[in-house]
């Protein structure tokens, strides 16, 4: 990986010693600070509410997480973890503001967006082709790159979690490492079955080591859904999923993934699918944007296409210019530079 670090520059990292304040701080008075306008949404963690920052004059988004341990309140791990996410900030990245425990409720301010990308596909009756797209997934890439560089994995990638300003101009990832912050502290969520249609086949096989890879499964699975207006693999289970997605990308096996007879629920019984032409099945995409999917859904996670090198792509040649020369300014005016 240290070969990819660094060179695009777009890593913007912010040191901040005092991450996570501590309890001398009055946390009702910095929950007052913020009046809660809606509730916009309803996730695997929590309730999403909008509400307006006094002091800064600016829209939040507060997501409010409850424990259900009435004992042990919030556990040291989410903790930390939740530290360490205030400590990236990127253009393409959701800043978390800050996070306020309070009992069993740990309540998190992030910056606030207008459009998630589900949403927007839904409300568009054409697929986002062309440059647009190409142009949302340099951004994506850029800011997942910086995440991957910190060694923190996203894993859970999806429309739902990227959201972009009104003009549909800036993408950003949210939800970074949310994950591994409240999946380490135990926590049953609140609801609702965690969708399987951005999982990485070694996480539908039982592998527990989430890897950065697995987010490169489900930036293409993005990739192919924003070209289609529909997702390409789509399993209600984990079995039907990965069987969908032999479907089309071929069954995979010892010679095409070296160490898949390892993995837990690998299965050597499944039928021996061929695969079908990914260009007949993601027709919207050029010859050159089906090479860049394709290096997505190699089944191999160390094989698979690392966020640096997908932004190398010939595929983005025709946005590069732009999309480097906004990411700059923003950056050098934002954000200090720290070489990793
Ligand atoms: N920072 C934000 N700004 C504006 N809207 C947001 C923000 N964060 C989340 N939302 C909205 O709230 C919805 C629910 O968010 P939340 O992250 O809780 O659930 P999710 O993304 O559907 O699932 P998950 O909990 O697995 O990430 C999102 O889909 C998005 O529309
Ligand atoms: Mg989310």
């Amino acid at each position: 990986m240290t070969s990819d670090v660094g060179v695009y520059p777009s890593i913007g990292i912010l040191q901040n010693e005092s991450a996570f304040r501590t309890t001398e701080d009055n946390f009702s008075s910095r929950l007052a600070q913020y009046e809660k306008i809606d509730k916009i949404g309803e996730g695997s963690y929590g309730t999403v509410y909008k509400a307006w920052d006094r002091t800064m004059q600016r829209f939040v988004a507060l997501k409010v997480i409850t424990w259900s341990s009435q004992e042990e309140g919030i556990p040291n791990t989410a903790v930390r973890e939740v530290s360490l996410l205030r400590e990236v900030a990127h253009p393409n990245v959701v800043q978390l503001i800050e996070a306020i425990p309070q009992g069993v409720k740990l309540t998190l301010v992030f910056e606030f967006l207008e459009k998630d990308l589900h949403k927007l596909c839904e409300s568009r009756i054409t697929p986002i082709i062309g440059a647009k797209l190409k142009k949302i997934m340099f951004q994506l890439l850029v800011g997942l790159h910086a995440c991957h560089c910190r060694r923190i994995v996203h894993r859970d990638i999806k429309p739902q979690n990227i959201l972009s300003n009104k003009d549909e101009t800036v993408f950003k990832l949210a939800d970074f490492g949310l994950g591994r912050a409240f999946c380490v502290a135990d926590q049953t969520y609140t609801y609702e079955v965690m969708t399987l249609y951005y999982r990485a086949p070694e996480i539908l096989l039982g592998e527990t080591r989430y890897h950065s890879s697995v987010d490169m499964w489900s930036m293409g699975c993005v990739m192919a859904e924003m070209a289609l207006r529909r997702p390409l693999f789509s399993g209600e289970t984990a079995i039907v999923h990965f069987i969908k997605i032999c479907k089309i990308m071929g069954t995979p096996n010892e010679q095409t993934w070296p160490g898949i007879e390892l993995l837990p629920h690998y299965n050597a019984q499944l039928p021996q699918w061929q695969g079908v032409d990914l260009a007949a099945a993601v027709p919207t995409l050029d010859e050159q944007g089906i090479d860049l999917l394709r290096q997505f859904f190699v089944y191999s996670p160390e094989h698979r296409i690392t966020a640096y090198q997908a932004l190398q792509h010939g595929w983005f040649d025709e946005v590069r210019e732009e999309c480097e020369s906004e990411l700059q300014p923003q950056l050098f005016q934002r954000y200090n530079e720290r070489v990793l």
